[in-house]
């Protein structure tokens, strides 16, 4: 079978490693892809926006799959208009892909099926929103509703703050995505991301990981897409797994199904795990990046089977494999990330790097120019490694990004450091 894989990050990068294992797979391409997928897959032109032209590609090409990475084609309709043309996708409908598309539209998901996550109110305007923000005190949690590339969300210290945000989002600063904000509790624990493959009915989790949001080591600094992640993650053990699909996935997986918006593709819930379990801070309808790139390296299924069997209603009784070695990612971005940086810096010690054993560079933002690695996005590499424990995962991680050579490019050093610590006491 003939695959175009829509994207451009680490994420992609990572898929297109993991789909190239598969022996179903014939031709791979990528719209618009990267530096590195280009030794994977044959990057090609169509806008993921352009339905008209990914259509036209699809034909003359002969794919009998789309692979949808990013949202913004999610929300945007791809997956429908791909549909609409008997052309078979994975990834959720616009429909489904509100779960990631509105927060409003999933807190009212979730207390109509008394899921817990944190409570809320919804807001179009500035005084009833601030009116409640006072009443509530902070700490306090403003978001715009829409998507607003992970820039949307402010975690308020101070009563100032949140009214600060509730003007910058209705005064258009995320635009057509801050019509609307939700204002809700701030809630205590640790962070976990957990994925699901779902095919509108059966839901199947994919391994466990976190991610480290901040720009800073210690969790300080600005939110960004991503800094590093690892997998497993031991705050999600079996039973707090189990909780997760009780009393979060399944009631939500139902419920779209019930309003006739079955959601397809992978369901990745943004957990915070308190003293009273898991509670649901939010959805996104895509793989988690880099969350994907430590899974993709644990996969031990066939990758392309399992999303097929996603987008064609087969999950039920799929069993997935995975490696019992431990991954850990660690993202190389462009000093200044996430606010302004330089593109277009080359790139050396890309070969030295990947040699150190278990490790393996996804790009998340390069060009191959004239036979140069030339940076060319705020998230550059995700030097990703495996390992017999997360110890040995982090130190082949580091052998390898200290073996690079980009003096325009910066990481943090404690990727993994919840991790390590709970490996450090048990042994
Ligand atoms: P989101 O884009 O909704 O995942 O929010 C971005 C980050 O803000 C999350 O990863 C959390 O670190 C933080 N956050 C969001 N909502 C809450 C909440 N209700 N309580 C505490 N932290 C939150
Ligand atoms: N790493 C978090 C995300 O992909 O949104």
């Amino acid at each position: 079978m003939n695959v175009l894989l829509i994207g451009s990050g680490g994420r992609e990068h990572a898929l297109a490693w993991a789909l190239r294992k598969s022996p179903q797979l014939e031709r791979l391409y990528c719209a618009p892809g990267n530096g590195g997928i280009a030794a994977l897959a044959e990057c090609v032109d169509p806008d993921p926006l352009d339905f008209a032209a990914v259509t036209a590609f699809v034909r003359a090409h002969d794919i009998g799959f789309v692979i949808v990475g990013p949202e913004a084609p999610l929300v945007a309709g791809l997956v429908d208009h791909l549909d609409a043309m008997g052309i078979k996708a994975f990834g959720p409908t616009a429909a489904a892909a509100r779960l990631e598309g509105s927060k409003g539209f999933t807190k009212d998901l979730c207390a109509a099926n008394t899921i817990p996550t944190a409570a809320y109110q919804r807001f179009r305007e500035a005084d009833t929103a601030k009116a409640y923000i006072r009443q509530q005190g902070a700490p306090i949690v403003v978001k715009a509703d829409g998507l607003a590339a992970g820039k949307g969300v402010t975690v308020a210290a101070t009563l100032a703050e949140a009214e600060t945000a509730v003007d910058a989002i209705f005064g258009g600063e995320f635009g057509a995505a801050g019509a609307e904000l939700v204002v809700e509790e701030f809630l205590r624990g640790e962070e976990a991301s957990f994925f699901v493959l779902v095919d509108g009915e059966n839901a199947v989790p994919l391994a466990t990981a976190q991610d480290h949001k901040q720009a800073g080591d210690g969790d300080t600094g600005p939110n960004t897409g991503g800094m590093g992640a690892y997998s497993p993650a031991p705050v999600m053990t079996d039973a707090m797994c189990a909780l997760t699909m009780s009393r979060i996935i399944m009631p939500t997986v139902t419920a779209m199904a019930r309003a006739g918006t079955p959601f397809r593709g992978v369901l990745f819930a943004g957990l915070m795990i308190t003293g009273k379990g898991p509670y649901l801070i939010e959805y996104n309808c895509r793989f988690g990046d880099p969350e994907c790139q430590v899974l993709m390296m644990r996969l031990q299924s066939d990758l392309l089977a399992a999303l097929w069997a996603s987008a064609t209603g087969n999950l039920g009784g799929l069993q997935l494999r995975w490696s019992d070695e431990a991954a850990v990612s660690v993202v190389m971005a462009a000093r200044g990330y996430p606010g302004s940086y330089a593109k277009g810096e080359p790139i050396l010690g890309l070969e030295a790097a990947a040699r150190v054993p278990g490790v393996q560079i996804f790009h998340a933002g390069t060009v191959l120019r004239d036979n140069q690695m030339l940076s060319n996005g705020g998230r550059v590499l995700n030097v990703t490694a495996t390992g017999g424990s997360i110890t040995e995962a982090v130190k082949r991680a580091y052998g390898a990004v200290d073996l690079v050579n980009w003096p325009g490019g910066f990481c943090r050093r404690d990727i993994a450091w919840r991790a390590l610590e709970r490996e450090r006491q048990s042994s």
